[in-house]
């Protein structure tokens, strides 16, 4: 876990630096405890009334990884289909208690995702969202009905070395920085920049 490259401002969880996006995976399986665990993690998410609108379609058999890595653009898919698990997250775009459009479906799919994330690297493994696939194709291919938005598919295993990677990639695998803090936070009013 390679997190020297990444420094807080002020003080974090330190699994919030360790937490970063690599492309290059092993095939190594991962355990079903180390699954379940990470997947528990994002049911613990918050949501607007409770109500747990994500769904995870999880592939890690070769027939299911085949499904998804069909839907991937090709520049996801040359990196993504070592990764030994593939999560497609979903999200019911309608509250199931009034059947009411759910406009904050996808901010607790998001917080779902990150949950999910951060317990990932909490197990040793890394998880990479990828927005770039056919989401047309992703319904048909796997069943998803028309009431699900679909949010990303992540592929998820442990980090492999940088030289399984096309030359393109290797230089681009390493932890990214973030924009100052004042650029993402106002006081009182909203304002371009500025705490
Ligand atoms: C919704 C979403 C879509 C993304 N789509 C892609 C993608 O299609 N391909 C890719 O390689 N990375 C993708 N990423 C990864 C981001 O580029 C990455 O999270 C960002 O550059 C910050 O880097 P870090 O995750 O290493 O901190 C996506 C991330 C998110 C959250």
């Amino acid at each position: 876990m390679d997190n020297e490259k990444r420094k807080s401002d002020h003080p974090v969880n330190p699994l919030i630096l360790m937490r970063w996006s690599p492309r290059s995976f092993t095939s190594a399986p991962v355990p079903e405890e180390k699954l379940n665990s990470i997947l528990e993690a994002a049911r613990w998410a918050p949501s607007c009334f409770n109500e747990q609108p994500w769904k995870w379609i999880v592939a890690r058999t070769e027939a299911d990884r085949q499904r998804v890595l069909e839907v991937l653009a090709e520049t996801n898919r040359v990196w993504a289909d070592k990764a030994p698990v593939l999560l497609v997250l979903v999200s019911h775009t309608v509250f199931s208690r009034n059947g009411k459009p759910n406009r904050w479906n996808g901010f607790d799919a998001g917080c779902a995702w990150g949950y999910l994330a951060l317990e990932a690297v909490r197990q040793g493994l890394y998880a990479h969202a990828m927005g770039g696939f056919d989401k047309a194709k992703a319904r048909a291919v796997l069943n998803i009905p028309e009431d699900y938005e679909i949010y990303a598919v992540i592929a998820m295993g442990e980090q492999g070395p940088e030289e399984n990677l096309p030359e393109e990639l290797q230089e681009r695998e390493l932890p990214s920085d973030r924009k100052a803090l004042s650029d993402m936070v106002c006081e009182g009013l909203y304002r371009e920049t500025g705490l």
